[in-house]
């Protein structure tokens, strides 16, 4: 039987009441990026990845579900309390995808209102947290038509109906560090959901400060789905497949060892291959701005003469996430408001847990 077929959930339910579930999902922050799908696929990555889920930075969505008298489904997105029809394709397509795992969906008309904690415009991804607010919110439905669903697979199902909303949304289900992609030196770990990262973490991996500097509060010219397609055709795409596999070995042993140093220079290598990565596909894009540059290099600097341990990732956009010990918190954010600010739009504080 195949894997997904553990969620099919196809029996007639009979919920014959109206509704309203509540949930909340973070964002997250990757260490190792997923960039590229498989081919034919669908939302199966080409590598693994593994991200951290962010504190203070999520979505909260109400889902509101009437039973539907009409043929014609209906379905109402509100965004910070404003009607908003520029999500509806993606969400319709993302109720098309799930009908099948979710059958009792088509009883119902939805009322979808959701909000964010960090600012409108701030260039920070919300489709990860948007998404698996509501697979969760569409989970706290099953769950009351299946009273026997278990906490286990309620949270695996969310994250499997997560990544057919957005792929990396799968991994904020869970806090901490989430791993999402087969990978054969994780265990657990598979292509169709996200697992919580299941070995040893040293303690200095496990609270971390992530300082995100918000350079462009603009939406990105090009969505990520467009982007990861590229990847079929970009020339050095198997090699970063194959790049991800041994990085994603290498961060195993470093999250045991707590080795600071080798860990940034991981994560700013996979930054940077991401980046790579775009401005090589055909066609291509840039996504950093001239701010975002000015940054890096006075992280690279600031690192050289204070020997913090400060490094950046980056996400498909000009802002820039800097991660460091959380017990550094103190000199870092002088350092950030004293010599950052005037790159910056927005500085928004969150950590990684
Ligand atoms: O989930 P998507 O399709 O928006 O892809 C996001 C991919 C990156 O954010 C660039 C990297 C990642 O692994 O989160």
């Amino acid at each position: 039987m195949k894997k997904s077929c553990f969620f099919y959930r196809k029996k007639k339910y009979s919920l014959v009441q109206n509704g309203v579930v509540t949930k909340k999902s973070p964002s997250n922050i990757a260490l190792i990026k997923y960039w590229g799908k498989q081919k034919n696929k669908i939302q199966i990555p080409s590598n693994s990845s593994i991200s951290y889920s962010l504190g203070k930075v999520y979505t909260v969505t109400r889902l509101i579900y009437h039973l539907r008298k009409k043929k014609k489904r209906s379905i109402r997105i509100f965004f910070s309390g404003k009607e908003n029809t520029s999500f509806l394709p993606k969400i319709l397509e993302f109720f098309h995808r799930i009908s099948l795992y979710c059958s009792y969906l088509r009883d119902f008309n939805f009322v979808i209102e959701t909000k964010n904690t960090f600012p409108h415009s701030s260039g920070i991804a919300s489709s990860a947290s948007s998404m698996s607010a509501l697979a969760l919110c569409i989970m706290e439905i099953e769950k009351k038509l299946v009273s026997s669903l278990e906490e286990d697979f309620f949270l695996r199902k969310a994250s499997f109906l997560a990544r057919l909303g957005s792929g990396s949304a799968c991994r904020s289900i869970y806090p901490g560090l989430v791993v999402w992609g087969g990978h054969k030196s994780i265990k657990g770990s598979n292509n169709l959901y996200a697992i919580p990262y299941p070995y040893k973490i040293h303690p200095i991996f496990t609270k971390m400060g992530d300082t995100i500097l918000v350079i462009d509060e603009y939406p990105k010219k090009i969505l990520s789905s467009k982007g990861h397609q590229l990847m079929i055709h970009n020339p050095y795409a198997k090699e970063r497949f194959r790049c991800a596999k041994k990085n994603m070995d290498r961060l195993i042993s470093i999250l045991k060892m707590g080795d600071l140093q080798e860990f940034g220079e991981l994560i700013e290598h996979e930054a940077l291959t991401l980046h790579a990565m775009i401005m090589t596909s055909y066609p291509y894009f840039l996504w950093m701005k001239p701010n975002t540059l000015h940054v890096l290099y006075k992280v690279w600097d600031f690192r050289k003469q204070s020997k913090k341990n400060i490094y950046f990732t980056l996400d498909a956009g000009a802002n820039v996430h800097l991660l460091y010990p959380i017990q550094e918190i103190v000199s870092i954010r002088k350092w950030i408001y004293s010599d950052l600010f005037s790159y910056c739009k927005k500085i928004i504080e969150s950590f990684c847990q």
